[in-house]
């Protein structure tokens, strides 16, 4: 890679990114978590730095990267850590791109001392559902906490199934979001409907779609910020 050579298209632009997997705990040695390795979140940030962006990366845990050069970094553990830490840091930034694998659930109580296998069947683990962080942010952005055109990217990995594809799928999650972008990831099986070598989606909420071809994290990063360098010049 060689910096010098992009363009700083993203000078004067605050972009935070949420990168990397929650982990929920469930005893002081224990926990839920997700495989999420962080890799396209940091890719993000690494690139929107190198084109000019001023950039904070929440990180949950990944697969041991390194925090990158020039990046304002903020390390959480849980989706709860992560909600206050985004939501503390987004009115200041242009836009927010929610890269993370944010747990959906997690253990209701957290057992002060290592839970005993003792002798007899163990015992189910009841879950409570953590707060959506990115419908949070959009319902900020609705009531005036961030500013109005501060622009919300969503992720998603998606497979398809019997009772409908990926894109649909993916409408769904975008409509239900309510952010400005969703960058979809078709994942697994089930992919038969979809036109070769596209391995996912940039939809826009106003119904805009564009195919992402495969490619590498640096490349996705790249299609991801020209994305939203272009709402930064419509919103
Ligand atoms: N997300 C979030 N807070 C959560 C869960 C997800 O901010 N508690 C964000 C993710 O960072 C991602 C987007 O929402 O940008 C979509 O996540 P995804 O897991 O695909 O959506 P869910 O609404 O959790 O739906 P499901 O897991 O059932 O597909
Ligand atoms: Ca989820």
């Amino acid at each position: 890679e060689r910096p010098d050579a992009l363009p700083r298209d993203l000078e004067g632009r605050r972009i935070l990114v949420s990168a990397g997997g929650t982990r929920e705990p469930l005893d002081p040695v224990r926990f839920l978590g997700n495989r999420s390795s962080g890799k396209q979140g940091y890719a993000i940030a690494r690139l929107a730095v190198q084109r000019g962006a001023e950039v904070t990366l929440v990180s949950g845990y990944t697969a041991g990267l390194a925090d990158p050069a020039a990046v304002d970094m903020v390390h959480v553990r849980t989706a709860e850590d992560m909600r206050v830490a985004v939501g503390k840091h987004a009115p200041g930034f242009d836009a927010v791109i929610m890269a993370a694998a944010v747990a959906d659930f997690r253990p209701s109580t957290m057992v002060a001392s290592k839970i005993k296998k003792g002798a007899g069947e163990p015992d189910s683990i009841a879950l409570t559902k953590n707060e959506d962080i990115l419908a949070g942010l959009v319902q900020s952005r609705r009531d005036g906490e961030i500013p109005s055109k501060t622009v919300i990217v969503g992720f998603a990995a998606e497979t398809g199934d019997a009772d409908g594809d990926v894109l649909t799928y993916a409408r769904a999650k975008l409509a239900r979001k309510g952010c400005d972008l969703l960058v979809v990831n078709a994942v697994g099986e089930g992919k038969a409907f979809e036109v070769d070598h596209n391995d996912g989606w940039l939809l826009g909420a106003d119904g805009s779609e564009s195919a992402l071809e495969h490619g590498s994290k640096a490349l996705m990063a790249s299609r991801v910020l020209d994305a939203v360098d272009q709402l930064f010049r419509t919103l």
